[in-house]
Protein backbone atom coordinates (compact mmCIF):
# COMPACT_ATOMS: atom_id res chain seq x y z
CA UNK A 1 0.00 0.00 0.00
CA UNK A 2 1.22 3.69 -0.84
CA UNK A 3 0.42 5.98 1.58
CA UNK A 4 0.32 9.21 -0.76
CA UNK A 5 -0.04 11.97 1.38
CA UNK A 6 -1.10 13.33 4.33
CA UNK A 7 -3.54 15.92 2.60
CA UNK A 8 -2.29 19.93 3.03
CA UNK A 9 -0.57 19.31 6.16
CA UNK A 10 -3.12 18.18 8.01
CA UNK A 11 -4.05 14.86 9.81
CA UNK A 12 -7.43 14.72 9.81
CA UNK A 13 -7.69 13.46 6.35
CA UNK A 14 -5.76 10.24 5.16
CA UNK A 15 -5.11 9.40 1.84
CA UNK A 16 -3.80 6.16 0.51
CA UNK A 17 -3.47 4.41 -2.55
CA UNK A 18 -3.44 0.94 -3.48
CA UNK A 19 -3.64 0.30 -7.03
CA UNK A 20 -5.99 2.26 -8.62
CA UNK A 21 -8.02 2.65 -5.74
CA UNK A 22 -7.52 5.81 -3.59
CA UNK A 23 -9.16 5.71 -0.20
CA UNK A 24 -9.50 8.46 1.92
CA UNK A 25 -9.37 8.50 5.84
CA UNK A 26 -11.57 10.76 7.90
CA UNK A 27 -9.39 11.10 10.97
CA UNK A 28 -10.40 13.23 13.59
CA UNK A 29 -11.45 10.73 16.50
CA UNK A 30 -11.49 13.54 19.34
CA UNK A 31 -14.73 15.17 18.02
CA UNK A 32 -16.00 12.05 16.38
CA UNK A 33 -14.60 12.65 13.20
CA UNK A 34 -17.22 16.12 13.11
CA UNK A 35 -17.10 18.05 9.67
CA UNK A 36 -15.11 20.89 10.70
CA UNK A 37 -14.93 23.39 7.75
CA UNK A 38 -11.68 22.68 7.18
CA UNK A 39 -11.84 18.96 7.21
CA UNK A 40 -14.69 19.61 4.30
CA UNK A 41 -12.56 21.48 2.48
CA UNK A 42 -9.43 19.22 2.37
CA UNK A 43 -12.23 16.48 1.59
CA UNK A 44 -13.29 18.28 -1.38
CA UNK A 45 -9.85 19.55 -2.63
CA UNK A 46 -8.52 15.95 -2.55
CA UNK A 47 -11.35 14.55 -3.99
CA UNK A 48 -11.00 16.77 -6.78
CA UNK A 49 -6.95 16.03 -7.36
CA UNK A 50 -8.24 12.53 -7.48
CA UNK A 51 -10.31 12.89 -9.87
CA UNK A 52 -7.72 14.30 -12.00
CA UNK A 53 -5.49 11.64 -11.27
CA UNK A 54 -5.03 9.02 -13.97
CA UNK A 55 -3.95 6.41 -12.10
CA UNK A 56 -6.75 6.63 -9.93
CA UNK A 57 -10.24 5.16 -10.62
CA UNK A 58 -12.14 4.72 -7.90
CA UNK A 59 -11.99 6.37 -4.90
CA UNK A 60 -13.04 4.82 -1.26
CA UNK A 61 -13.97 7.42 1.69
CA UNK A 62 -14.25 6.27 5.26
CA UNK A 63 -14.33 6.91 8.65
CA UNK A 64 -13.34 5.21 11.61
CA UNK A 65 -14.47 2.17 13.82
CA UNK A 66 -16.46 3.68 16.00
CA UNK A 67 -17.64 6.74 13.72
CA UNK A 68 -17.60 7.21 10.01
CA UNK A 69 -18.62 11.01 10.82
CA UNK A 70 -20.98 12.34 13.73
CA UNK A 71 -21.96 15.67 11.45
CA UNK A 72 -21.10 19.17 11.15
CA UNK A 73 -18.79 20.48 13.64
CA UNK A 74 -21.69 21.75 15.96
CA UNK A 75 -18.84 23.54 17.60
CA UNK A 76 -17.97 25.46 14.73
CA UNK A 77 -21.45 26.86 14.29
CA UNK A 78 -23.54 26.71 17.50
CA UNK A 79 -22.85 31.07 17.64
CA UNK A 80 -23.24 31.59 13.77
CA UNK A 81 -25.60 34.03 12.23
CA UNK A 82 -27.91 32.90 9.31
CA UNK A 83 -25.73 35.75 7.64
CA UNK A 84 -22.46 34.34 9.13
CA UNK A 85 -23.54 31.19 7.65
CA UNK A 86 -24.07 32.37 4.25
CA UNK A 87 -21.33 34.24 3.62
CA UNK A 88 -18.98 31.54 4.85
CA UNK A 89 -21.47 29.09 2.16
CA UNK A 90 -19.92 26.26 3.51
CA UNK A 91 -22.34 23.75 2.01
CA UNK A 92 -20.58 25.38 -1.11
CA UNK A 93 -18.18 22.16 -0.69
CA UNK A 94 -20.65 19.81 -0.75
CA UNK A 95 -21.87 21.05 -4.50
CA UNK A 96 -18.20 20.70 -5.55
CA UNK A 97 -18.82 16.81 -4.23
CA UNK A 98 -21.57 16.10 -6.31
CA UNK A 99 -19.51 17.32 -9.31
CA UNK A 100 -16.49 14.63 -8.73
CA UNK A 101 -16.76 12.54 -12.36
CA UNK A 102 -15.06 8.70 -10.48
CA UNK A 103 -17.40 6.44 -8.36
CA UNK A 104 -17.03 7.02 -4.78
CA UNK A 105 -17.81 4.19 -2.71
CA UNK A 106 -18.81 4.94 0.89
CA UNK A 107 -17.01 2.58 3.87
CA UNK A 108 -19.40 3.20 6.52
CA UNK A 109 -18.79 1.55 10.68
CA UNK A 110 -20.17 3.23 13.86
CA UNK A 111 -21.74 6.54 13.78
CA UNK A 112 -23.29 8.16 10.09
CA UNK A 113 -24.84 11.29 11.17
CA UNK A 114 -26.46 14.46 10.15
CA UNK A 115 -23.42 15.72 7.53
CA UNK A 116 -22.02 12.08 8.15
CA UNK A 117 -24.80 10.71 6.57
CA UNK A 118 -25.17 13.18 4.08
CA UNK A 119 -21.54 13.01 3.00
CA UNK A 120 -22.35 8.93 2.78
CA UNK A 121 -25.42 9.99 0.70
CA UNK A 122 -23.04 11.98 -1.55
CA UNK A 123 -21.09 8.83 -2.30
CA UNK A 124 -22.26 6.55 -4.98
CA UNK A 125 -22.40 3.33 -3.40
CA UNK A 126 -22.70 2.75 0.34
CA UNK A 127 -21.11 -0.36 1.96
CA UNK A 128 -21.75 -0.72 6.05
CA UNK A 129 -20.56 -2.55 8.87
CA UNK A 130 -23.10 -4.37 10.85
CA UNK A 131 -22.18 -1.73 13.80
CA UNK A 132 -23.18 1.14 11.48
CA UNK A 133 -25.58 3.62 12.52
CA UNK A 134 -27.26 6.46 10.37
CA UNK A 135 -29.44 9.58 10.98
CA UNK A 136 -29.82 12.79 10.35
CA UNK A 137 -30.63 14.12 14.01
CA UNK A 138 -30.49 17.99 13.45
CA UNK A 139 -34.18 18.37 14.54
CA UNK A 140 -32.78 17.51 17.76
CA UNK A 141 -30.35 20.79 18.13
CA UNK A 142 -32.53 23.12 16.49
CA UNK A 143 -32.04 22.66 13.03
CA UNK A 144 -32.61 20.60 10.07
CA UNK A 145 -30.51 18.50 7.68
CA UNK A 146 -28.51 21.20 5.09
CA UNK A 147 -26.46 19.38 3.14
CA UNK A 148 -28.84 17.37 1.21
CA UNK A 149 -30.00 15.12 3.33
CA UNK A 150 -34.12 15.50 3.27
CA UNK A 151 -33.22 15.18 -0.77
CA UNK A 152 -31.25 12.77 -0.74
CA UNK A 153 -32.50 10.43 1.96
CA UNK A 154 -36.50 10.63 0.71
CA UNK A 155 -35.24 9.49 -2.75
CA UNK A 156 -33.43 6.52 -0.98
CA UNK A 157 -36.01 5.68 1.49
CA UNK A 158 -39.13 7.07 0.42
CA UNK A 159 -41.11 10.46 1.62
CA UNK A 160 -42.88 8.80 4.66
CA UNK A 161 -39.63 7.08 6.10
CA UNK A 162 -37.49 9.84 5.90
CA UNK A 163 -40.44 12.23 7.11
CA UNK A 164 -39.79 10.50 10.58
CA UNK A 165 -36.40 9.93 11.05
CA UNK A 166 -35.75 14.05 10.10
CA UNK A 167 -39.05 15.14 12.05
CA UNK A 168 -37.61 12.83 14.73
CA UNK A 169 -33.93 12.38 14.86
CA UNK A 170 -33.93 8.81 15.25
CA UNK A 171 -31.76 6.56 13.94
CA UNK A 172 -31.85 3.34 11.63
CA UNK A 173 -29.46 0.29 11.40
CA UNK A 174 -27.20 -0.60 8.39
CA UNK A 175 -29.93 -3.37 7.74
CA UNK A 176 -32.70 -1.30 7.44
CA UNK A 177 -30.60 0.78 5.14
CA UNK A 178 -30.16 -1.85 2.78
CA UNK A 179 -33.82 -3.21 3.40
CA UNK A 180 -35.22 0.41 2.13
CA UNK A 181 -32.60 0.41 -0.94
CA UNK A 182 -29.84 3.05 0.49
CA UNK A 183 -26.90 0.51 1.38
CA UNK A 184 -25.43 -1.67 -0.96
CA UNK A 185 -24.06 -4.33 1.34
CA UNK A 186 -23.71 -4.93 5.05
CA UNK A 187 -21.06 -6.54 6.31
CA UNK A 188 -19.44 -7.13 9.55
CA UNK A 189 -16.94 -4.89 10.78
CA UNK A 190 -13.76 -6.78 10.20
CA UNK A 191 -14.50 -7.34 6.34
CA UNK A 192 -16.10 -3.27 5.41
CA UNK A 193 -12.34 -2.42 4.20
CA UNK A 194 -12.51 -5.72 2.18
CA UNK A 195 -15.54 -5.81 1.13
CA UNK A 196 -15.46 -1.70 -0.08
CA UNK A 197 -12.09 -2.77 -1.75
CA UNK A 198 -13.35 -5.51 -3.55
CA UNK A 199 -16.31 -3.75 -4.90
CA UNK A 200 -14.02 -0.44 -5.54
CA UNK A 201 -11.65 -2.67 -7.77
CA UNK A 202 -14.38 -4.08 -9.52
CA UNK A 203 -15.56 -1.31 -10.79
CA UNK A 204 -12.15 0.26 -11.46
CA UNK A 205 -11.27 -3.02 -13.61
CA UNK A 206 -14.33 -1.49 -16.13
CA UNK A 207 -13.78 1.16 -19.24
CA UNK A 208 -12.93 3.93 -17.15
CA UNK A 209 -14.99 6.29 -19.67
CA UNK A 210 -17.83 4.11 -20.18
CA UNK A 211 -17.67 4.29 -15.61
CA UNK A 212 -17.57 7.83 -15.57
CA UNK A 213 -20.49 8.66 -18.33
CA UNK A 214 -22.30 5.72 -16.77
CA UNK A 215 -21.93 7.47 -13.41
CA UNK A 216 -23.65 10.51 -14.34
CA UNK A 217 -26.40 8.87 -15.99
CA UNK A 218 -27.25 7.35 -13.11
CA UNK A 219 -27.54 10.08 -11.47
CA UNK A 220 -29.53 12.02 -13.90
CA UNK A 221 -32.45 9.49 -13.11
CA UNK A 222 -32.75 11.20 -9.58
CA UNK A 223 -32.06 14.64 -11.16
CA UNK A 224 -33.90 15.28 -13.99
CA UNK A 225 -37.52 14.59 -15.45
CA UNK A 226 -37.39 10.98 -17.28
CA UNK A 227 -37.30 11.99 -20.93
CA UNK A 228 -34.25 14.71 -20.62
CA UNK A 229 -32.54 11.86 -18.50
CA UNK A 230 -33.37 8.91 -21.29
CA UNK A 231 -31.91 11.63 -24.03
CA UNK A 232 -29.19 12.92 -22.43
CA UNK A 233 -28.12 8.69 -21.41
CA UNK A 234 -28.58 8.24 -25.06
CA UNK A 235 -26.27 11.15 -26.05
CA UNK A 236 -22.90 9.40 -23.64
CA UNK A 237 -24.14 6.06 -25.04
CA UNK A 238 -23.13 7.08 -28.62
CA UNK A 239 -20.30 9.24 -27.23
CA UNK A 240 -18.58 5.91 -25.64
CA UNK A 241 -18.39 4.81 -29.67
CA UNK A 242 -15.94 7.05 -30.18
CA UNK A 243 -13.75 5.62 -27.63
CA UNK A 244 -10.57 2.83 -27.77
CA UNK A 245 -12.28 1.18 -24.75
CA UNK A 246 -15.54 0.74 -26.62
CA UNK A 247 -13.62 -1.02 -30.10
CA UNK A 248 -11.72 -2.82 -27.64
CA UNK A 249 -14.56 -4.57 -25.29
CA UNK A 250 -16.62 -5.05 -27.97
CA UNK A 251 -13.91 -7.18 -29.82
CA UNK A 252 -12.63 -8.67 -27.39
CA UNK A 253 -16.30 -10.16 -26.53
CA UNK A 254 -16.17 -11.36 -30.13
CA UNK A 255 -12.85 -12.65 -30.15
CA UNK A 256 -13.43 -14.28 -26.83
CA UNK A 257 -10.97 -12.78 -25.09
CA UNK A 258 -10.55 -10.88 -22.00
CA UNK A 259 -10.30 -6.92 -22.48
CA UNK A 260 -7.62 -4.05 -21.84
CA UNK A 261 -9.19 -1.22 -21.08
CA UNK A 262 -7.24 1.83 -21.34
CA UNK A 263 -8.89 4.89 -20.41
CA UNK A 264 -9.00 6.05 -23.94
N1 LIG B 1 -19.63 18.41 16.37
C1 LIG B 1 -18.70 18.72 17.27
N2 LIG B 1 -18.29 17.88 18.24
C2 LIG B 1 -18.86 16.67 18.29
C3 LIG B 1 -19.84 16.25 17.39
C4 LIG B 1 -20.24 17.19 16.38
N3 LIG B 1 -21.13 16.89 15.43
N4 LIG B 1 -20.22 15.00 17.68
C5 LIG B 1 -19.49 14.62 18.75
N5 LIG B 1 -18.68 15.62 19.13
C6 LIG B 1 -17.72 15.63 20.23
C7 LIG B 1 -18.42 15.72 21.59
O1 LIG B 1 -18.72 17.06 21.90
C8 LIG B 1 -17.39 15.10 22.49
O2 LIG B 1 -16.39 16.07 22.75
P1 LIG B 1 -15.74 16.17 24.26
O3 LIG B 1 -15.01 14.87 24.45
O4 LIG B 1 -14.84 17.36 24.18
O5 LIG B 1 -16.89 16.32 25.19
C9 LIG B 1 -16.74 14.02 21.63
O6 LIG B 1 -17.04 14.37 20.28
C10 LIG B 1 -17.30 12.65 21.90
O7 LIG B 1 -18.72 12.71 21.75
P2 LIG B 1 -19.74 12.10 22.82
O8 LIG B 1 -19.18 12.18 24.19
O9 LIG B 1 -21.08 12.73 22.59
O10 LIG B 1 -19.76 10.55 22.34
P3 LIG B 1 -20.92 9.47 22.57
O11 LIG B 1 -20.31 8.17 22.14
O12 LIG B 1 -21.54 9.60 23.91
O13 LIG B 1 -22.08 9.89 21.49
C11 LIG B 1 -22.92 10.59 19.34
C12 LIG B 1 -21.83 9.79 20.12
C13 LIG B 1 -24.27 9.92 19.50
C14 LIG B 1 -22.49 10.57 17.86
C15 LIG B 1 -22.99 12.03 19.89
O14 LIG B 1 -21.69 12.58 19.92
C16 LIG B 1 -23.84 12.97 19.04
O15 LIG B 1 -25.06 12.93 19.14
N6 LIG B 1 -23.18 13.86 18.27
C17 LIG B 1 -23.88 14.90 17.49
C18 LIG B 1 -24.59 14.33 16.31
C19 LIG B 1 -25.33 15.42 15.58
O16 LIG B 1 -26.20 16.10 16.11
N7 LIG B 1 -24.97 15.61 14.30
C20 LIG B 1 -25.60 16.62 13.45
C21 LIG B 1 -24.76 17.85 13.41
S1 LIG B 1 -25.54 19.18 12.51
C22 LIG B 1 -25.28 18.82 10.88
O17 LIG B 1 -24.68 17.83 10.52
C23 LIG B 1 -25.81 19.87 9.89
C24 LIG B 1 -25.80 19.48 8.46
O18 LIG B 1 -26.76 18.91 7.93
C25 LIG B 1 -24.67 19.85 7.58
Amino acid sequence: MEKVREAANTSELLVEKRGAVAILTLHRPQVLNALSDSLLREVTSEMEQLDQDPGVRVMVLTGGDKVFAAGADIKGMAEASSAQMQISDRLANWERIRKISKPIIAAVSGYALGGGCELAMSCDLIVASEKAVFGQPEILIGVMPGAGGTQRLTRAIGKYRAMEFILTGSRFTAQQGMEWGLINRVVPPELLMEEAMALAEEIASKPPLAVRLAKEAVSWAQDVELGEGLLKERQHFYKLFDTEDQKEGMRAFLEKRKPNFKGK
